[in-house]
Parts: structure tokens; sequence; C-alpha cells
């Protein structure tokens, strides 16, 4: 069973995932946060995190928010120019700006945009196409409509959120109703939502065996070294996990500090960084950083709670 990293964007940059994957591995395939058309063109930030020469040693799925056909069209070619060959469909995405406008979630429950959408895919043959998607937008039923065009189309697989996209990220996820879509969908499936650890991941391999991954987005935000933990041969002793966490924020930063225009940003950025980043670590030293009003104050305050985190029995709660 494979471990993919899910696309968020604002966090899982270019750069991230080749610091990422150069620090931990494990992960199978990293997803690029959406490329969207706006404005008939490509936003400037999207074509430099997909650029080759950003992505390299990285197992990078470029991932598109397409309305139509035409934009389906227009973000494969440029995929193809960046010599990818496989692009992952977003019609998951729930957040009402995109979803009001019939992208990602919100197109679900209109079959005919979704048909054609899907029809596009057939004039790339060059292209592997993946999707992600949700239940529905309004119901947990509307995949049910959409099924049988999801089969006839050519997919290396579907990655399943089994919420809607009314729900955003609120509520349980709905087991069941993953459970049956996994039973009339013909493509391999990865599922996704709400795996934050070990004994998680163990629960879903356990239950879901003919599974063909697990996306972990969140979870693997705050805890990012668990995709070694599940392929390394090595098991790294805590006390090693949190030292390679430490270089691995230290490398973060340098980049964000190489590519900031002022402190002003690059606290901002550094505090964002923290809104998933390690919720485990020591309360207090942790309240520090992201209340840190200088990048001396900052890198201060990280390295008195690496420090003090080392320092003490961190327990199961690691994992
Ligand atoms: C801040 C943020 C940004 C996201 N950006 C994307 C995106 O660009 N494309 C996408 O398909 N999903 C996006 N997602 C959804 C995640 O990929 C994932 O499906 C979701 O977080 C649920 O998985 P998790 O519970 O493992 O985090 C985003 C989610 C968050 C919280």
């Amino acid at each position: 069973m494979q471990l993919h990293f899910a696309p968020l964007q604002g966090y899982t940059t270019a750069i991230y995932r080749k610091l990422h994957h150069a620090t931990w591995g494990g992960v199978a395939q990293y997803y690029t946060p959406f490329v969207r058309i706006e404005k008939g063109g490509f936003r400037n930030k999207d074509i430099a995190d997909i650029a080759p020469h950003n992505n390299t040693d990285t197992p990078v799925i470029p991932q598109m928010l397409p309305r139509d056909a035409q934009e389906l069209q227009q973000i494969t070619l440029l995929f193809l120019e960046n010599g990818y060959t496989h692009a992952d469909i977003n019609m998951g995405c729930p957040f009402p700006p995109v979803a009001l406008h019939k992208r990602g979630s919100g197109i679900l429950p209109y079959k005919e945009m979704v048909e054609q959408l899907l029809q596009a895919t057939t004039r790339y043959p060059e292209m592997q196409y993946s999707v992600k998607m949700r239940l529905g937008w309004e119901n947990r039923n509307e995949w049910k409509e959409l099924i049988d065009i999801l089969n006839a189309t050519r997919l290396t697989h579907i990655t399943l959120h089994p919420r809607i996209g009314r729900q955003q990220y609120k509520g349980n996820v709905d087991m069941e109703a993953f459970e049956e879509f996994a039973q009339h969908c013909n493509h391999p499936i990865i599922y996704n939502g709400d795996v934050n650890s070990i004994a998680d991941i163990q629960k879903l391999q356990a239950l879901y065996p003919q599974l063909s991954g697990i996306m972990m987005g969140r979870g693997l935000l705050a805890r990012p070294y668990l995709s070694t933990l599940l392929t390394g041969d090595l098991k790294p002793s805590n006390a090693e996990i949190i030292e390679q966490t430490f270089a691995f924020h230290n490398a973060l930063f340098e980049t964000l500090q190489a590519t900031s225009q002022g402190e002003t940003q690059l606290l901002q950025r550094a505090h964002a960084l923290w809104e998933y980043f390690l919720p485990h670590a020591p309360r207090k030293e942790r309240k520090a950083v992201v209340k840190s009003h200088s990048a001396t104050q900052y890198q201060q305050a990280v390295e008195k709670l690496f420090t003090s985190w080392l320092s003490q029995d961190m327990g199961d709660e690691i994992f």
C-alpha cells in the first residue's frame, strides 16, 4: 500500500516537497497544489511550482482544477510541456469561491459537466490521469450519478475524501459511503481524510487490504517523519526523529529567509508553517515560537523548543 502526500495549497510547495522527500522518504507520490486558469492564463507561482528544475528527484504529480474541457486542455498542455505524463484532476476542493463556480467539489452535482470534462482526457493518450474527489457537494449520494462515467474513463486511480463539499472539514468522514463507493468503483482507490497517526494507517490497512494507498495531508504536515517510520528499514529513536525534524525545519526556514522580502514577510511565512507543524511539541515553547516578533526571537524560540522536547519523555504522542 502506497503513501501519498496530499496537495495543500500554501504548504506543500515545491521546496517543501523536495525537502520532505530528501529528509524522510517513504512517500510514493507528492501532488502539487492545484494549477488553475485565472483571467485566461496561469498564475506565475503555479508555473514556478511545477517547473521541472524545482522538482528534481521528487516523485510529483501536478494537479489541475479545470472547470471544463477547454481548461483541462490548456492545463494538460502546460503539464506536457513541462515533461509530466501524469495529471491529477481536482474534483474535491470545498472552498466556496472555488466550488460555487462549479470547480472542485462544486462540479460534482453536474453530471454533464463532469462527463464533458473527463471526455476531454481522451484527447491526450500520452497523459495519464487520476481524480481526487469527494462524495458530492450537497449530498453523499452525488457520486452514484457519476460512477459509470468515472469507471468508463481511463484513470490510474481515484483518491476519495469521504465527506461532502458543504462540510468543508467538519464532522466525521463517512466510512459507510466510502465502502459503498469502493464496491462500485473499478479503479484503484486511495483513501484520504483525517489520517493522523501510524495507528490510523494500520487500522485502515487492516480494514481495507484492497486499498491501493493512503493519502495524508494535515497529518503529515503535523508529523512529517511518519512516512519514514512506515517504510524505512531502520527505525529511528525518538531523539533521532526530533533532531531530524529540527534539521528539516531549519532547512525550510533557510529557504524562507532566502525568498522572503523583509522580516515581516519572513515571520508571517514562518508562523504559517506552525499552523499544522508539531501540535504535540511542548506547549509553552511552541507558543513562544508562534508569538515571536523578530527573526532572531523566532530562531531562539525554535531552538528552545527542540532542546526542551529532546529532554522530555515524548511517549507515544510522537507517532
Ligand atoms: C490548507 C489546505 C490546502 C489544500 N489545498 C488543496 C489543493 O490544492 N488540492 C487538493 O486537491 N486538496 C487540497 N486540500 C485538501 C487536502 O489535499 C486533503 O484532501 C484534506 O486536507 C484532507 O486530508 P487530511 O485529513 O489528510 O488533511 C487542502 C487542504 C487544506 C487544509
